[in-house]
């Protein structure tokens, strides 16, 4: 999808933002989305800061020293941000690359607002300590959980890290998207993992709750709405890509 915005070549893979993709990687011939990339690195490396993420800050919703949790940080475009203004925090992502990137950016900021960065996967984060962040988020990364199992893991990880009151933000792609102009399909047994999204490998799963799902899944674990979760329809060419992005918090009692 991704090779309409960006030019190197890539085949398949889903990500949280247009971007280039992934490759054929593996020798197994399983695609695996190419985090490990220098174009990919440097790609999100130039991108602005989340929108949603600066207008809670500007907001003054959330304040420093707030720590501040980002999984799934890609090359750090938002715990930069955060870092910038006194935020500090901990950052996770799969990808080596990706961390070493956000792992650099973030030295300037050791003395003012220190970042420890995690070369891990979202599902490895028993050793973070109960309620000990106050901003959590998680944007574009759980859809990579290849199941539900995994992605509600994940999902308790976020809501037990999570201190009360702290806000969530959670963007997903949606099950309705249409990336190559056909519908996804549901894995069957499964609640809400799809197949068809990377063309490379249509059988590679994403876990993609709907909105009202997601929802769900995230007030069962002591979350509410700040807001009504939002969707996002985009236009590619030969399909749609459906975003959704929702704006939690930890409930206080
Ligand atoms: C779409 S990018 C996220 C972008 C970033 N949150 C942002 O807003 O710029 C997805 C990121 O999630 C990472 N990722 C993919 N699967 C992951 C996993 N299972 N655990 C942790 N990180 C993962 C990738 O390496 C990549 O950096």
């Amino acid at each position: 999808m991704a090779l309409l915005f960006f030019p190197i070549v890539t085949r398949g893979g889903a990500m949280g933002h247009d971007g280039p993709v992934a490759s054929g990687g593996g020798n197994r011939g399983e695609v695996v989305p190419d985090w490990e990339h220098p174009d990919t690195v440097a790609f999100f490396r130039d991108r602005e800061a989340d929108v949603r993420l600066t207008e809670i800050v500007d907001s003054g919703a959330v304040r420093p020293p707030t720590p501040a949790l980002d999984v799934g940080c890609a090359a750090g475009r938002n715990a930069v941000y955060l870092a910038e203004r006194g935020f500090p925090g901990v950052a996770v992502d799969a990808s080596a690359a990706m961390a070493a990137a956000t792992r650099e950016r973030l030295e300037p900021f050791a003395a003012s607002a220190p970042w420890t960065v995690l070369h891990r996967p979202m599902t490895e984060l028993d050793d973070l300590s109960d309620a000990s962040f106050g901003l959590v988020l998680a944007l574009g990364v759980l859809q990579n959980a290849p199941d539900d199992v995994t992605f509600a893991l994940v999902l308790d990880h976020l809501a037990r890290l999570a201190r009360p009151g702290a806000r969530v933000l959670i963007q997903n792609f949606g099950p309705d998207s249409l990336p190559h102009g056909e519908p996804l399909q549901r894995v069957p047994g499964s609640a809400h993992v799809w197949s068809g999204f990377d063309q490379a490998d249509a059988s590679r799963a994403y876990t993609l709750p709907d909105p009202d799902a997601l929802d769900a899944l995230v007030t069962e674990r002591g979350m509410e709405l700040v807001a009504p979760t939002r969707v996002v329809w985009k236009e590619m060419k030969g399909g749609r890509r459906t975003t959704i992005i929702g704006d939690y918090r930890k409930r206080s009692t």
